[in-house]
């Protein structure tokens, strides 16, 4: 394969830390039984290295009680678990306009059925939600305040603590869409105020695609949607109560889990202020030499520290599929056109329905790919 520049990082992390192949390689070969479900060598080595890992994600957001950790597939099992667990006929939601839809389709598909309501509250052109507006937006039958942490449209970070904050007072259950954001941003559920949070493995994380994980706080008791097997009360006909088994039923990937642990020491090993800053400063190299590119337009804060790597923008008289398809073929860059799996951001932006080209750098990106990106760009608009 010819040399590839991966500017996609928001849809999955690439390449993984190599320490994360090898954990995958080795506990597949040494530990591929199923945990929890038997008492021989094997079964019990691979339930201790998903415990292990449950641990290990609880310390990294700062979860008291790591049996409060749920493994899921990806971030929209996470949300969607959490969502439709959570709700009940008549509750108000109260979210944004720059939600993916893994969060606003669950919601306007429970709206549709006439169980909920929704509350959108807007943000500035910059992308910052307003924080007026959701003070005045709670209602007696407001049950949920979800909101994501980092756009994965236009980057933009929301003061989740300040949010958390305002729900605790209001005594709301506060959920936060960290798909983006885990990994690079600290998250402290306790200090943030989060009753649920939802992120994938896969993103910056750096576990394979197939992972994720959900907090579940002690406000909170949800319903779970898949029942089955789960190695405790095998005698009882019905799931038990205590989580994690209660919203984990069936065999998780132990595979997968096994490199999400993997990736999340790679993290602390480096640290994720090292991490952060390393991708800071390609965002604000990347939108300074951007913003010198006369027919190019990019969305959202041009404020490095109010945002994370995730950047769009569109050429002036050009379609972005277009673009995305020359970069990819003729300089080698692999980015993400379109919409975004977020409509109403877009919408928002004037962006709909063509979308943008999206950028969205990784901790493995380095200088010299975006000089080559930013010249290519320079190229594509001559
Ligand atoms: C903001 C946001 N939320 C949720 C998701 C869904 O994540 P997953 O791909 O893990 O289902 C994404 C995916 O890109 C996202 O960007």
């Amino acid at each position: 394969m010819k040399r590839i520049i991966y500017f996609d990082n928001a849809a999955t992390s690439w390449p993984k830390p190599v320490s994360v192949y090898r954990k995958m390689d080795e506990f597949i070969r040494k530990w591929g039984a199923n945990p929890g479900r038997a008492g021989h060598r094997m079964a019990v080595g691979a339930e201790r290295i998903i415990e292990e890992t449950r641990y290990q994600i609880a310390q990294f957001f700062g979860i008291k009680d790591y049996r409060r950790i749920i493994f899921t597939l990806n971030c929209t099992d996470s949300l969607n678990i959490g969502i439709k667990g959570l709700l009940k006929t008549g509750d108000d939601v109260i979210t944004t306009w720059l939600e993916h839809n893994s969060v606003t389709r669950p919601l306007e598909g429970l709206v549709k059925k006439g169980i909920i309501t929704v509350t959108r509250i807007n943000h500035s052109e910059d992308g910052f939600i307003d924080l007026e507006e959701l003070h005045n937006a709670f209602t007696p039958k407001t049950r949920l305040v979800v909101v994501v942490h980092g756009s994965n449209v236009i980057g933009t970070l929301q003061p989740i603590r300040e949010i958390g904050k305002i729900c605790k007072e209001k005594g709301i259950i506060f959920m936060v869409d960290a798909a983006q954001t885990a990994g690079v941003i600290p998250i402290d559920v306790e200090r943030d105020n989060i009753d649920l949070l939802a992120f994938p493995g896969h993103k910056a994380l750096f576990g394979p695609t197939g992972t994720g994980g959900l907090y579940v706080g002690r406000r909170v008791n949800l319903e779970p949607w898949r029942e089955g097997g789960s190695g405790v009360d095998s005698e009882s006909e019905l799931q038990p109560r205590e989580l994690p088994f209660r919203l984990e039923g069936g065999t998780i990937n132990t595979v997968g889990v096994a490199g999400l642990g993997a990736g999340i020491s790679f993290i602390q090993k480096e640290g994720i202020e090292k991490i952060r800053q390393h991708e800071m400063e390609l965002t604000k190299y990347l939108l300074q030499k951007l913003g010198h590119i006369k027919k190019i337009r990019v969305y959202g804060s041009q404020n490095g520290e109010k945002r994370i790597g995730t950047i769009s923008f569109n050429i002036k008289d050009l379609n972005p599929a277009e673009v995305g398809a020359i970069l990819d073929e003729s300089f080698g860059i692999a980015c993400r056109t379109g919409l975004h799996c977020a409509p109403s951001t877009h919408k928002k932006l004037g962006t709909f329905p063509e979308g943008a080209v999206r950028f969205s750098l990784g901790y493995f990106n380095t200088i010299e790919e975006v000089d080559f990106a930013i010249d290519s760009l320079s190229q594509i608009s001559a």
